[in-house]
This record gives structure tokens, C-alpha cells and sequence, in this order.
């Protein structure tokens, strides 16, 4: 049996090609952002591949024939914030009329642990398909989280999906672990984790380089250098909390987060 049995890795000379440009550090943010909207487009015919369908009658200029068309609710797209709302607008070329619900997720810096400081799904999640995008699988943490809340709030994990454009062997194993149910796509799996829990070869900061770098970190918080370095050369600070309210924190091991606290 494969040494990871929830991965599919999508793997297209396309793809690969523009995950090339995407992981090189001079690419600038424009390019970058174009470059992960593609990547998903291409991916998302993998990840919707077994969608369930059914029978319709169409009538064509010619004659009635038994067309299909997908059965049930429409699907739910999740992007894990912020990195994740990259990869919305691509899923979205190919479905247009999908859902969109919403998980913030940080990760702290020092920790590793997920901090969920936002969580907005549609109705009726128990019986649409999921799925959760967020362009980096590195410990896993976020994105176990992320599944705990969407199966809490109903989610069928046999119909949730993952898709993601660089995983860790780590992250995958994780999640395995804690939704062993759960598909995973990936466009490329990576060697693994480095001491800072950024993905080597990986890209750096997937969400920096989306969106540019968050705001300076708080004088107790702990330097910027560091921080700059494990990202590869782009400033990787902490940010603010979106609500101004006490934060719920979610995952595995539900440590207090510094960056958030
Ligand atoms: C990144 C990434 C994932 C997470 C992966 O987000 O987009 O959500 O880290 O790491 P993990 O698998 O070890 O949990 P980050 O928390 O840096 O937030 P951002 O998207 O706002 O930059
Ligand atoms: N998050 C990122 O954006 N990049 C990594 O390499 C790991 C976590």
C-alpha cells in the first residue's frame, strides 16, 4: 500500500511548470496570485472527479436523449484564511454557483499550533460535498482543525476534500491520522518540515506572498528576523485578530496561542 493512502498528488506537466515559477522567491506577488489561481483550476477536475450525479432528460435540436447533472445541494468551497481565499476564485471558474464558507485559521509562530479566530459555513452542510482549500499542508495542524470544525458543524467527512498546492509528508500523515476519511490533493509533496515547521523546498509564506506581510509583530511577541528568515527572505509577523472578541482556539493539541493571545 502507498505510504500515504489519503494523497493524490495531480500531477500535470502544467502543473508542475507553474508550481516551478510559484516556489521561485523572485516571482512577485501579482504572478504569484495568478499563478495559484491556475494551479487550482487545473486541479479541481481531480478533487470534483467523483461528484455524484444523475439522470435528466434533454431535449436536443434533434431528438430526446438521458443527459446527467450533479445531484444534491451544490458543493461548499472552504478556503482556510488567509492563504486559502487565493485559491477560491479558480474552483469558482468551474463551479460557479458552489457555496463559500470561511475558516480563519493562524498559525503561531512558535507553537505551530492553529488558532481558529473566524469560522462561517453555509446551511445544510451535512449534505453538500466540501471543499477546503489553503495552498500549504505543513504539520497539519491547520487543516485537521479546519475538518474538526466543518465535521462539527455536520460536515460527512467522506464527502469533505482537501486541496492543497504544497504538502509535507508530516501534514499528510497527520491528517490521516485525525481524518483518515478525508481526500487529500496536492500538486506536490515536499521533502518535509525544517526546524521553524516551514516546508523545505516549499515556497516560504504562502500568505505573505498572496498578500503581502502581515503587520509588524507586537514588541513581547518576539523578533522579526527570525520570523523573515524561516519564510525565505519574506517578512512572516504576527497579525491582529479580525473579531474583537475572545478567540476560540481549535486543533489538535489547543495550545494557547502567543500571536493571538
Ligand atoms: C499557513 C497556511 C496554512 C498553515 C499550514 O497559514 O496557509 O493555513 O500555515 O501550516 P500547518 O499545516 O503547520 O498548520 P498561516 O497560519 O501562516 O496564516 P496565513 O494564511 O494568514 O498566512
Ligand atoms: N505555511 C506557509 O505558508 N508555508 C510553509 O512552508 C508552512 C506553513
Amino acid at each position: 500500500m502507498s505510504e500515504h493512502p489519503n494523497l493524490t498528488l495531480v500531477d500535470h506537466p502544467l502543473v508542475r511548470h507553474k508550481l516551478g515559477i510559484l516556489r521561485d522567491k523572485d516571482t512577485p506577488s501579482k504572478l504569484f496570485r495568478e499563478l495559484v489561481d491556475e494551479i487550482i483550476s487545473i486541479m479541481v477536475y481531480e478533487l470534483t472527479r467523483d461528484l455524484e450525479e444523475e439522470e435528466i432528460g434533454v431535449e436536443t435540436p434533434l431528438e430526446p436523449m438521458v443527459g446527467r447533472r450533479l445531484k444534491g445541494k451544490k458543493p461548499v468551497i472552504v478556503p482556510v484564511l488567509r492563504a486559502g481565499l487565493g485559491m477560491v476564485d479558480g474552483v469558482l471558474r468551474v463551479m460557479p454557483s458552489a457555496r463559500i464558507g470561511h475558516i480563519g485559521m493562524a498559525r503561531d509562530e512558535v507553537s505551530l499550533q492553529p488558532g481558529e479566530y473566524y469560522f462561517k459555513v453555509p446551511r445544510h452542510l451535512d449534505q453538500r460535498p466540501v471543499l477546503v482549500v489553503d495552498p500549504m499542508l505543513a504539520t497539519g495542524g491547520s487543516a485537521t482543525a479546519a475538518i474538526a470544525g466543518l465535521e462539527r458543524r455536520g460536515a460527512d467527512p467522506t464527502r469533505i476534500r482537501f486541496a492543497c498546492l504544497v504538502a509535507a509528508p508530516e501534514g499528510v500523515r497527520a491528517l490521516g491520522r485525525a481524518h483518515p476519511e478525508v481526500r487529500v490533493f496536492a500538486a506536490a509533496l515536499d521533502r518535509g518540515l525544517d526546524e521553524n515547521g516551514y516546508i523545505r523546498p516549499g515556497l516560504g509564506d504562502a500568505g505573505d506572498r498572496l498578500f503581502g506581510p502581515r503587520t509588524e509583530r507586537r514588541p513581547s511577541g518576539g523578533g522579526t528576523a527570525g520570523n523573515a528568515r524561516r519564510a525565505g527572505g519574506h517578512a512572516c509577523v504576527d497579525r491582529q485578530p479580525l473579531i474583537a472578541r475572545p478567540l476560540s482556539l481549535s486543533g489538535t493539541s489547543g495550545a494557547p496561542s502567543k500571536a493571538l493571545g
